[in-house]
């Protein structure tokens, strides 16, 4: 994990379902508003860990499914995975640890003995993960004989149940909690510990999170209640450990806030984002108010005001003269037509509203910002957009300026460039604005 020369200053590590994820928003409020928040806040000097329960498969079959951002690091199939980067590299030091004591053969030939297990799916079957289906009132009976009969056949085995019907067998150095710990020792060896951690999770899996030391906690509010039992048990009186009073990645944000881990108010929350002062150049937040507004324009959330228009077309001039004659930066669409910035502005006057009552949403992943100058930023990120069932991304680099402006007037567009992203682009003609 190279990418932060100094130490981070929060990290996240967090579950997927039911906690950074909410199966029962379709419309996916609370995650949105996590991403905003991250990606104006936390994005270029934090560290973003998903850890799921999920195998590979099932992982990239959710975020299909749902606006998630991508991670620095993901931990997969109950972190028997652990991979790195947008390419996912694989931890091999991990694997070594994972294989002590392990063979997963005799897991399967112990476990085929007992009527009441169920198989999971091939795809959660892993080298170092063997998963079951179990019914509630069955599982503690069968973990304690499933235990004692695989440490006799000279196996040391952890079993994890999860969600009141997954039941886990994993190496015992497995867990999301050592997982944690081996990521903190890591860091430490390069002296980069992050000056905090904040884990969140909604079950039985997640419970060793809330064990590594000097971490924060959040349970969030529609936790199991295998977890909150766990935390009734051992880890009551511990004030780094929160129960949330919101759910899924709303109660993360608000753990954010409770324990001051930094900015808690998601740009989504803020209505009129003019209004929002900035004490210096601020070139991610830059991004996501752009992309929040325009996401805005097009559902009529703002209102329809020339006045907003003219505001743009002045951000998106790279001098006062040039704005005088009315010229403009260059956008080069990712069809690989160029225009004029102040064209694609006025192309939006006709576009305001289209997506109104449609399930339209925008949202920017991996903003990520760098001073290529003394008063300029080439800021790269992912621009997503969801229109009803087709989503579709481009890989986004923009240019953009201090010069001749002051923090109140904003940054100065001077460049954007589009390409659609590999496993995101366009079967047909598409209407892209942006
Ligand atoms: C995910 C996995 C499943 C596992 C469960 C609990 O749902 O797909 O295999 O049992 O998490 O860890
Ligand atoms: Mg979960």
């Amino acid at each position: 994990m190279d990418r932060l020369t100094v130490n981070a200053r929060l990290m996240i590590v967090s579950d997927l379902d039911h906690t950074m994820v909410d199966h029962h928003d379709p419309e996916n409020l609370s995650l949105l508003r996590f991403n905003t928040l991250w990606e104006a806040n936390y994005r270029s000097n934090s560290l973003l860990v998903f850890s799921t329960g999920r195998s590979p498969t099932l992982y990239k079959e959710l975020r299909k499914e749902k606006p998630m951002l991508t991670p620095d690091i993901t931990i997969m199939s109950v972190v028997t995975e652990i991979t790195y980067g947008n390419s996912m590299e694989p931890d091999n030091g991990w694997v070594e640890c994972l294989n002590q004591k392990w063979d997963r053969n005799i897991v399967l030939e112990e476990t085929s003995k007992i009527s009441e297990l169920t198989l999971q799916s091939e795809t959660e079957q892993r080298p170092h993960k063997v998963s079951f289906y179990v019914q509630k009132d069955k599982a503690e009976d069968i973990t304690r004989s499933v235990s004692a009969c695989l440490k006799k056949r000279g196996l040391d085995v952890k079993i994890i149940y999860s969600g009141g019907m997954d039941l886990d067998i994993l190496p015992q150095c497995a867990g999301k909690g050592q997982a944690l710990a081996y990521l903190h020792d890591k860091f430490k060896a390069e002296g980069k510990l992050p000056e905090n951690t904040l884990v969140c999770g909604d079950s039985g899996n997640d419970a060793d999170l809330y064990t590594i030391p000097d971490v924060h906690g959040v349970m969030v509010s529609n936790a199991q209640e295998e977890l909150l039992q766990w935390h009734g048990i051992y880890a009551k009186n511990n004030p780094k450990i929160i129960h949330a009073k919101e759910r899924c990645a709303a109660g993360i944000i608000e753990a954010i806030g409770h324990f001051n881990l930094g900015p808690c108010i998601s740009p989504r929350d803020v209505t009129d984002l003019s209004d929002s002062k900035l004490e210096t150049f601020d070139p991610a937040y830059e991004v996501v108010k752009f992309y929040l507004f325009y996401e805005r324009w097009r559902l009529a959330e703002v209102e329809n005001s020339e006045l907003y228009l003219a505001n743009l077309k002045a951000v998106c001039a790279s001098s006062l003269i040039m704005l005088l004659q009315s010229k403009s930066g260059i956008f080069v669409h990712p069809s690989g037509i160029e225009k004029h910035l102040h064209e694609c502005v006025d192309s939006l006057r006709t576009s305001y509203g289209d997506q109104k009552g449609q399930p339209f949403r925008v949202w920017v992943d991996q903003v990520l910002p760098v001073l290529v100058g003394s008063d300029s930023w080439l800021v790269k990120f992912k621009k997503w957009e969801q229109s009803g069932g087709e989503r579709l991304c481009c890989l986004t680099t923009a240019l953009l300026s201090s010069k001749d402006v002051t923090v109140a007037d904003g940054l100065t567009w001077v460049h954007v460039h589009q390409t659609w992203f590999k496993e995101a682009g366009p079967g047909g003609d598409a209407q892209w604005l942006f």
